[in-house]
This record gives structure tokens, C-alpha cells and sequence, in this order.
């Protein structure tokens, strides 16, 4: 939904060639590719100061926040950059089709979404972004890089069939992770405990992998194990971001609580990691039980793209 367009323009925000002197009301100008930006500091976003956009680009300057409630426009050509240390809310919907670059924070409020043919860079991590509303548009991960031997995505932990983790990775956790914990917990808590919601599986060392990995092999092949049990080092479950919920088998997906999970469990902050419909992507069977922890945010940007977490992070 389209609300007025216009621009309202302040001091907070860097819109080149446009200051407090030169942001009155012309209506001529004003129109459907015009911007409605309803910023300025927390006291003053009441949006009563109009003017025609002079510039579209806008940035988002370090300690300047702003703040948009209405609904806005980015055209093709043009960006919104939040630079380091500079703050972006958007509380109304941003019709991107230019270029969105993150690399301070941005904030989108529920009932706020993003969406149209541009593109949101992250810039360097994917905790930049605080989501509670909606992204349809397109979203750029940055390059993955390396610390000692672990593979991060935006600052997702990424461990597949092609990255791997060191052997002694996790062995000083020995857990899963407390947030990945108290996801779980809660999820059981909101159901009013009538679901199991269990890990039935959680942390695994290398060593508890590959003596797992081993043991399909011998009873079921190696071409029937690698579709549904890790090489060791490549498990998630020895990152400690990952749980098997209650049962391992697939008609889980069927029960109440298997459709309960895949719908409501992005809302903790963890997404189903093996969709039935990405296999050729992730490798490995649908695993309806096997819970991944990204964090509210990023949970939600994931479930909300359809893509799985290899697409997402734009990695094989
Ligand atoms: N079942 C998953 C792929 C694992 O072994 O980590
Ligand atoms: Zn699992």
C-alpha cells in the first residue's frame, strides 16, 4: 500500500544538494517516483515537514539515525546507503529498485517490507540487519570468509558438504548452543507443552560423527548414508546451531507437531535446514526434524527469501 509521496527532508540525513533551507513543499514535483521519508531524531518524525526530493540517493550517515514511517521509493539508478555506525528504521514499505547497502544497521519494523526488483547488499554481516518486517527483494551475502579453519557467510556459520569444520571444533562447547536451547524450549513452552519439541539430537563431536557416518555405511552403503548422515567434520550438529527435533523419520512432517515446527520455528530464530524441495541443492535427504539456529532476524530473512541456506548465502 501507497501512502502520500513526498519528501520530507532533515538535517539527520545526507541527501546530496539538500538541506533545511531547500526542502519546501512543490507539489509539481511530487508524484508516484517521488520518496516519502519521515525522519529526523526520536522527538521530531511527526513527517509534517514536505518537500520534493532534490537527490535520491540518501545516505545514512554514522551517529545520524533516521527514521522512515512512510512508504518510499528507491528507483532504478539510485541507493540508500547506511554507512558505518549509522542507523536506518523503516517503519512503511520501501519499494526497492535500486541499490540498498548495509553496512551500518537497519531496522525494519513488523508490518514494514521491502520489496521490487533491487537489491539489499549486506555489507558485512547479516546481524546489521534487525528484520521484523518482511524482505521479498533480493538480497546480496557477502563473500565468505575464513577464521581458523570455520567458514562464515555474513557472520552465519556455514558447514556443509562443501565447508567443513576443524576436528576439535565444539569440543570446549560440548552442547548445543544456550540460544539454540532456550529456542527450543520456548517453541514447547508457546505450544502450551501439548508437542514433544525435544532434541533428540543435538551437539556431536567429529569422533561421535564419523563413528555414526561409519556405521551407515556398514549397514546401509556408503551412496545411502551420504544422503542422509554427514562426513564427519561437515556435520552441523558439531557446530552446536543444530537439533533434531523429537523423531527422525520422515512422516514426522505429516504430524501435528512436524507442521508446527516448519511453520512457526523461523519465528525462534531457526529454519528447517534440508527442505523437500531443495535436496539437490543441500545434498541431503528432507530432513523434516533437523532444526538450524541463525538468530530471529536472520530466521526470518531466510523463511521469507523460499530459498535454502546455501541459496541464501549464495554459496554451493
Ligand atoms: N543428518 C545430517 C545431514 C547430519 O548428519 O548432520
Ligand atoms: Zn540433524
Amino acid at each position: 500500500m501507497k501512502k502520500s509521496m513526498a519528501l520530507i527532508c532533515a538535517a539527520v540525513i545526507t541527501l546530496a544538494g539538500c538541506s533545511e533551507a531547500d526542502v519546501t513543499p512543490n507539489s509539481e514535483q511530487s508524484g508516484n517516483d517521488s520518496q516519502f521519508i519521515t525522519p529526523t531524531d526520536p522527538g521530531d518524525n511527526t513527517g509534517d515537514k514536505s518537500s520534493e526530493p532534490t537527490d535520491e540517493n540518501i545516505t545514512v550517515s554514522a551517529d545520524e539515525p533516521l527514521v522512515i514511517n512512510d512508504d518510499i521509493t528507491c528507483k532504478e539508478g539510485n541507493e540508500i546507503r547506511i554507512e558505518k555506525g549509522g542507523t536506518l528504521t523503516l517503519g512503511g514499505d520501501l519499494d526497492l529498485s535500486g541499490d540498498l547497502y548495509v553496512e551500518g544497521k537497519l531496522i525494519i519494523e513488523e508490518d514494514a517490507t521491502i520489496s521490487g526488483p533491487g537489491i539489499l547488499h549486506v555489507v558485512n554481516s547479516f546481524d546489521d540487519i534487525d528484520c521484523k518486517g518482511t524482505v521479498t527483494a533480493k538480497i546480496d551475502a557477502p563473500e565468505p570468509v575464513e577464521v581458523d579453519g570455520v567458514t562464515y557467510v555474513g557472520g552465519v556459520l556455514l558447514v556443509n558438504k562443501e565447508y567443513s569444520l576443524p576436528r576439535e571444533f565444539g569440543t570446549d562447547i560440548g552442547d548445543i548452543r544456550p540460544e539454540l536451547k532456550q529456542a527450543i524450549e520456548q517453541m514447547r513452552a508457546d505450544t502450551g507443552f501439548g508437542m514433544t519439541l525435544r532434541a533428540s539430537s543435538g551437539y556431536r563431536s567429529y569422533a561421535t560423527q564419523e563413528w555414526w557416518f561409519n556405521y551407515y555405511c556398514e549397514t546401509d552403503g556408503y551412496e545411502n548414508a551420504i544422503t542422509y548422515s554427514a562426513l564427519p567434520g561437515h556435520s552441523e550438529h558439531q557446530s552446536g546451531y543444530a537439533a533434531d527435533i523429537t523423531r527422525t523419520e520422515l512422516d514426522y512432517a505429516d504430524t501435528e507437531e512436524g507442521k508446527w515446527l516448519a511453520a512457526n520455528c523461523y519465528k525462534y530464530g531457526c529454519i528447517i535446514r534440508y527442505p523437500a524441495d531443495k535436496v539437490d541443492i543441500t545434498g541431503y535427504i528432507y530432513e523434516p526434524w533437523h532444526i538450524r539456529y541463525l538468530g530471529k532476524s536472520t530466521a526470518k530473512l531466510v523463511h521469507d527469501s523460499g530459498l535454502c541456506l546455501e541459496e541464501f548465502l549464495e554459496v554451493d
